[in-house]
């Protein structure tokens, strides 16, 4: 239905942007947050190569407590870890700072989360609205260092576009 074909041997900014345009059309116009964000983990596998997972991690109540916590939405890879708590791993530590976390090493990060055994580097970038972080998208590779600046600075775009359609 929907064909999209991003070349091999493009650079990054050219990918980002076509990446961005492809996530515009498909939910420019629908207000369903679960759509959308089903809709942008499939681009985001299209688009990028070498991910073995990428996809939402949403804030939400927590099940027991009186509190927030990250619980996981539509992805693209193995099944994942539901529920992660601000501050834990690399999802919760985005969540929490509401900053980016670009993740070389996962080994090395401390209270990584191997919810995939195969994920060795990771991208992680908040997603804000009004201030507050709403959510996150998750982006792993099975290839250390797969993430560079130019990839956070794409998906920090990405999340801004998504601010008010998630
Ligand atoms: N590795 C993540 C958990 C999420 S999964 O990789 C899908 C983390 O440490 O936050």
């Amino acid at each position: 239905m929907y064909d999209f074909r991003p070349d091999a041997a493009q650079a990054p900014a050219e990918r980002y942007r076509e990446l961005l345009g492809a996530a515009d059309a498909l939910t420019a116009d629908e207000p369903d947050a679960v759509a959308n964000m089903a809709n942008v983990a499939a681009l985001l596998r299209e688009f990028l190569p070498d991910l073995n997972w990428a996809g939402f991690y949403r804030i939400a109540p927590a099940k027991r407590e009186n509190a927030s916590e990250l619980v996981l939405g539509p992805f693209v890879g193995r099944p994942a870890c539901i529920r992660i708590p601000l501050g834990s791993g690399v999802c919760g530590a985005a969540a929490q700072s509401g900053t980016t976390q670009l993740v070389a090493n996962v080994h090395a990060f401390p209270g990584h989360i191997a919810c995939d055994a195969a994920s060795r580097s990771e991208l992680v970038v908040p997603v804000l609205r009004d201030g507050q972080v709403i959510a996150v998208i998750d982006c792993d590779s099975p290839s250390p260092a797969r993430f560079t600046q130019a990839d956070a600075e794409g998906i920090e775009a990405l999340a801004a576009l998504l601010a008010t359609r998630i």
